[in-house]
This record gives structure tokens, C-alpha cells and sequence, in this order.
């Protein structure tokens, strides 16, 4: 098995790679002692250039726990490139630190970033992709299911990052995958040709539709916002064509799912209602758990 050198994009991994990932998660998760000292003497640079809650803390107390330790950027009054090139930042970095996760408008910022710092970089969510999300939500279907090639994940709502990456990990995992969008908010057109070049490998069952009646008999839903960080719509107008979308008790009942998911934060009351969000089937916050546990896993796997 070839070896993780950095995390751009999930479609980096193989199967064999994203596999092995999340059973090391998993593992992390049940013996945090093993691995108190994985990352001793490491220094770590978290950049953010838009706002985060669990992206920011996972990866700081999760350093924590690994026996490293993190330095924080707070670049959130402007993007990386404004007061100096993104390559003097990577280069700079990469003197002090031993890998940067960053936290982008650009997904070309953190190649950028990569090229010019010759370390690790995670993506700690991008215009494009959030692959760590899509860790932490596969460690939670396999904790919840097991086998996950056998499961049939339904997405409902915005055809943006979190979805995007999902969509690739679904892929690689040979999983059932049903992409629900509003006509014109599908994902991006590169990104479903390579997850479903890779389907093809897989096996995966990747489809797309506008209508939430697709998801029918899915293991489980899941939505996000219907407005990513950066994105300037008008927000009445996203408001009135995604209302059809929004994920309720009713459409759980009507369409037979027993499990929701979210990548948080939530709009309550819009994508999905707080009786949903909070109800015993929604698996949000063992979501928002796994995300340190997950990228802990690609931590000791890029270090070790
Ligand atoms: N899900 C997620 O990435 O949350 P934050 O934006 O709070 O980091
Ligand atoms: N799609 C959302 C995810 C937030 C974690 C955004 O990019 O804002």
C-alpha cells in the first residue's frame, strides 16, 4: 500500500488506503493510549481563512492528544496571498512546521500551498472539497453498519463540497450513493466524472436527481447548508428553491429512512427542522465526534 504523503482529495486514496484509514480511526478511537505519543515533536500550522468550530478544535485538541502541537492562523480578515504570496507563506511554514491544514476559499490555494512548502497539507475543507468531513462520515456509517459497501446513502440539498467529497468516498468505498439536487445545484461536472470513473472500478452506485422521492429506502439522509461559506446567492431566492428539499419528519416517514446526517452547523428550520436534527436517529454529533478521530488517523498515517 502506497503511502499518505498529503490530503487534498479524497481521490487520492485507494480503496485499500481509505479502508485502512478508517479502520485506524476506529482504532484511535478505542485505544487513545497507543497513540499519546504519535506525533511527539511535531508542530502542526492550522490556517483558516473562512470561520470553523469543529474543523478548528478536532484538529487542535486532536494534536493535543497525539502528543503534538499546533499553531493556529487566524487569517479570517483576508484570504492567504493579500499580505504576502502563498508561496512565501508555504515556504515560511515549512521552516517551523511539519504539516499545514488549511481551511481555503481555493482548492488551488492549498496545491499552491503544497507545492511550495514540500510538507503534508491537509484540506480542512476548500470551495471544492471537505474530505475529513467525508472521513468522519464514513467512520459513522461503519461504526453504524459495518460492512459500508453495502449501504445506500442518500444526499438531499446543495451539490457543494461536503457533498462532493462524499461522493468520492462513496465511490471508492463501493457504496450506494443517491445525489439529490435542486435542478442547477448539482455538483460540479469534474468531480462526478471522476467519482464515477471510479464507480465503475468499485462497483459504487452513484445517482443523481432532482427529486427528494429518489431517496426512498436509503440507510440514511443527508443534507447540509443549502448556502456554503463564500458563496454570494441571495439568500430569499436559495431560500424559496430549496424549500422543497428540506429534510422533516415527514419526508424521514414518507421516504422510510431511519438515519439522518449533517455535517453541521445547521440552519434549523431550514434544510432540516430541529425535531429531525435532535430526534434518537440523527448521528450529527457521533459526526462531529469522528471528525478528531478520523483525521487523527491521517495524522499517524502521514507520520509514521
Ligand atoms: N463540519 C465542519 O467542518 O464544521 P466547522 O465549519 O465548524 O469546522
Ligand atoms: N458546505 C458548507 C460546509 C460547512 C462545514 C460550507 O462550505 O460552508
Amino acid at each position: 500500500m502506497s503511502k499518505l504523503t498529503q490530503l487534498l482529495c479524497l481521490a487520492e486514496l485507494d480503496q485499500q488506503q481509505l479502508s485502512a484509514l478508517l479502520d485506524l480511526a476506529l482504532d484511535i478511537k478505542q485505544s487513545p493510549n497507543n497513540y499519546r505519543h504519535a506525533l511527539q515533536g511535531r508542530s502542526i500550522a492550522l490556517l483558516f481563512e473562512k470561520p470553523s468550530l469543529r474543523t478548528r478544535v478536532s484538529f487542535d485538541v486532536g494534536i493535543h492528544k497525539l502528543g503534538g502541537h499546533s499553531v493556529y492562523l487566524d487569517l479570517q480578515n483576508g484570504a492567504m496571498g493579500e499580505r504576502e504570496s502563498v508561496e512565501d507563506f508555504g515556504s515560511n511554514l515549512a521552516c517551523w512546521t511539519d504539516a499545514i491544514v488549511a481551511r481555503v476559499y481555493s482548492q488551488k490555494t492549498l496545491v499552491r500551498l503544497a507545492l511550495s512548502s514540500k510538507k503534508p497539507v491537509i484540506n480542512a475543507l476548500s470551495d471544492i472539497y471537505h474530505p475529513c468531513q467525508a472521513l468522519a462520515d464514513l467512520l459513522t456509517l461503519k461504526e453504524q453498519y459495518g460492512d459500508i459497501s453495502q449501504v445506500h446513502l442518500a444526499y438531499v440539498g446543495d451539490g457543494n463540497n461536503v457533498c462532493q467529497s462524499l461522493m468520492l468516498g462513496a465511490a471508492i468505498m463501493g457504496m450506494d450513493l443517491t445525489v439529490v439536487t435542486p435542478q442547477g445545484f448539482g455538483p460540479d461536472a469534474h468531480v462526478l466524472l471522476k467519482a464515477q470513473e471510479i464507480a465503475q472500478r468499485s462497483g459504487a452506485k452513484l445517482t443523481l436527481s432532482q427529486h427528494v422521492s429518489s431517496a426512498a429506502g436509503a440507510d440514511a439522509i443527508y443534507t447540509d447548508t443549502w448556502l456554503s461559506m463564500g458563496t454570494r446567492s441571495d439568500p430569499a431566492l436559495i431560500t424559496e428553491i430549496f424549500s422543497p428539499y428540506q429534510i422533516n419528519t415527514a419526508v424521514m416517514q414518507r421516504l422510510a429512512v431511519k438515519h439522518f446526517m449533517h455535517c453541521l452547523p445547521a440552519h434549523r428550520g431550514h434544510e432540516v427542522t430541529s425535531e429531525v436534527l435532535d430526534s434518537e436517529h440523527s448521528l450529527a454529533l457521533q459526526q462531529a465526534e469522528n471528525r478528531m478521530h478520523a483525521q487523527n488517523a491521517v495524522l499517524v498515517s502521514l507520520f509514521s
